[in-house]
């Protein structure tokens, strides 16, 4: 497609959100920003980026905080791997890297909690680098933009998105672009009724002429869903309410809860 990175940079000029991690390049606010957004919405997440950066303004500060006070500032987020692996990334920072994060996607990849996206991420936003960020709204975008029917969670979807991914980043100006193409898909060619009458992009979009807008991008894999019951106890005495941590292995392992049976 004739200039894409260019028109959708331009748009993304004129119609980002004003976010208060857009155009940094310290790479310490840009990767909390980053946890804190993955499976959690700009909305939700705002008030603990402040938050974090209030009570741990630098990885050094983020690194001598003890575990339980990282996850009590998290309480609330859900998803509490991503509070454990920030705190003991902090920790690799310091320790490993001199306090100073590594600045190349290969090396950012070593750390902990630090997928192919948030290294990209971090790579291209901080550091201009090259490499295109795949999240689901690049996916969709990109699926959509080229009619790209094979389901984005198959090793061929994977490949070809790739090849997509990396063919339409701007070669100038990756970390903007990159930050572009996620706004849109955040913004504009949403899951749901995507603004396609003021796309500036429907000339050139496959799913558009061929009316598939509503079925890419296709997933393959249906989430599993699987319901557990617990049964709660709320024990009481006097003013006090028994509780306990969980300390067996498992995704509330450190959090503290009531005392509970699992049951069929
Ligand atoms: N979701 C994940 N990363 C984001 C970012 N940098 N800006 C807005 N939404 C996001």
């Amino acid at each position: 497609m004739k200039n894409f990175s260019k028109r959708l940079i331009g748009w993304y000029q004129k119609n980002k959100r004003d976010l208060p991690w857009r155009g940094l390049h310290d790479p310490y606010p840009v990767w909390l920003s980053e946890i804190i957004l993955q499976q959690t919405r700009v909305d939700q997440g705002m008030s603990y980026y402040f938050k974090f950066l209030e009570l741990f303004p630098t990885v050094h500060h983020l690194a001598s905080a003890s575990e339980d006070q990282v996850l009590k500032a998290w309480q609330g987020l859900g998803y509490y791997s991503r509070a454990r692996n920030l705190h003991a990334t902090a920790r690799m920072v310091v320790k490993n890297y001199n306090g100073k994060f590594p600045e190349t996607f290969a090396e950012l990849l070593k750390l902990k909690g630090i997928g192919p996206y948030t290294a990209a991420a971090i790579a291209s936003f901080c550091h201009n680098e090259k490499t295109p960020v795949i999240d689901g709204n690049v996916m969709r975008v990109l699926a959509r933009l080229h009619g790209m029917h094979e389901p984005v969670d198959s090793p061929a979807g994977i490949k070809k998105m790739k090849l997509l991914a990396v063919d339409n980043l701007d070669s100038k100006e990756p970390g903007i672009y990159n930050q572009a193409i996620m706004e849109f898909g955040a913004m504009h060619c949403t899951p749901y009724q995507p603004k396609c009458s003021s796309c500036p992009f429907a000339v050139d979009c496959v799913a558009l002429r061929s009316d598939t807008v509503n079925v890419l991008p296709i997933k393959g894999k249906k989430t599993q869903v699987k319901d557990v019951w617990f049964y709660y106890f709320f024990i009481t005495l006097g003013p006090n309410v028994y509780m306990k941590r969980r300390n067996a292995e498992g995704i509330w392992k450190g959090l503290h809860d009531f005392p509970c049976t699992e049951s069929d």
